[in-house]
């Protein structure tokens, strides 16, 4: 039987997080157990291109999300796991795509839609100041990931379901028009996945800067565990465990049972210093072990890449049958044979 292709791609800016760990890697990792779906999770370093144009962070950034996922425990024999940039027929199928990708949809991204808006209310006359050709194509190229790999479901957060209803779009356009070779993608938003709060009380996410980088040294650790904002209330006090960011990140990681005499302790009045003090001591004892194979794995470069080399032998070996179709059904065929 064929098994079901689950994919998504990891943006490679910045540190993974707590947030990230438990909205996406963790489920990821998790799901690429099963025997009846095929994993594709990849790194979307030309993605990375479009917001972040620092080279050394973008490097740095692919090794680290790559070594955070071969250190919680992403078994690579098993899920596919490759660079997007070492699988050039992706963005080849990408120019394909945008062949058939009205602009008019584009107009309609919210990632674009939110950088005219910040334009028009800063006052500058250009409201397409600052906006890359790569920002407005976006979509395309992530439709192309997820077309590339005839995948049919796409685990992403909320801020990606209209990118991955555009894939569908263009797939659809693509298939009507020169027959059926695109397997039309849904996304899963997963309703249950947790979204953590972050340092301040929003939701955990680097665009708000108030973030727990999964991997922090013990001392940093520590010293953002302090920095999680509480109220005033007084030990003794009883505290409420709805809205407590402390809370929060406690019972991503706690089991139910704990989670729940974590609950009590709240309405008996347990001081925020010892509470700060627990949420520490507790995460460090489950981030311990990963954390020093990821440590491991940042001094062995050499090591991630090899693995990321041969995951795109594998997705490239994937992907070269359906491209050749395309490319037949466009078009461009060979002439004759040659003479
Ligand atoms: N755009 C996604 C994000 O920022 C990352 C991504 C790139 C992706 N290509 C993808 C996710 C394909 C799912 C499928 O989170």
């Amino acid at each position: 039987m064929q098994k079901e292709i689950v994919l998504t791609g990891i943006t490679t800016t910045g540190t993974p997080h707590l947030g990230n760990y438990v909205g996406a890697i963790r489920p990821a990792v998790a799901a690429s157990r099963r025997d009846d779906v095929q994993s594709v999770y990849f790194l979307a370093d030309l993605h990375a291109l479009v917001k972040a144009q620092q080279p050394d962070a973008v490097h740095r950034s692919s090794l680290e999300v790559a070594a955070t996922w071969l250190a919680l425990g992403l078994d690579t024999d098993r899920a596919l796991f490759y660079r997007q940039s070492d699988v050039p027929e992706i963005a080849e199928l990408n120019w394909i795509l945008m062949s058939v990708t009205a602009k008019g949809l584009m107009n309609r991204a919210h990632a674009y839609k939110a950088a005219v808006q910040a334009n028009e209310e800063s006052g500058s006359p250009d409201p397409d100041r600052g906006i890359t050709m790569a920002l407005f194509c976006y979509p395309v190229l992530m439709a192309a990931d997820i077309l590339m790999f005839r995948a049919s479901r796409v685990p992403v957060g909320q801020d990606q379901k209209q990118h991955v209803e555009m894939a569908r779009d263009i797939a659809q356009r693509f298939n009507h028009h020169y027959g059926e070779h695109f397997v039309l993608p849904e996304a899963d938003i997963g309703a249950d996945t947790a979204i953590l709060q972050g340092l301040d009380g929003r939701k955990m996410s680097k665009s708000y800067d108030n973030t727990i980088p999964l991997f922090a040294p013990q001392k940093q650790l520590r010293k953002l565990v302090m920095r999680i904002k509480t109220n005033s209330l007084e030990p003794g006090q009883p505290k409420d465990t709805a809205g407590s960011a402390l809370y929060d990140i406690y019972r991503a990681f706690a089991t139910p049972a704990e989670a729940e005499a974590m609950k009590q302790r709240y309405a008996e009045g347990i001081g925020w210093g010892q509470l700060k003090e627990e949420l520490f001591a507790y995460l460090d004892a489950h981030l311990a072990g990963p954390r020093a194979e990821y440590e491991r794995l940042l001094a062995d470069p050499g090591h991630v890449e090899a693995i990321l080399r041969a995951g795109a032998v594998r997705a490239r070996a994937m992907a070269a049958p359906l491209l050749a179709d395309v490319r037949r059904a466009v078009g461009i065929r060979p002439l004759g044979p040659p003479g």
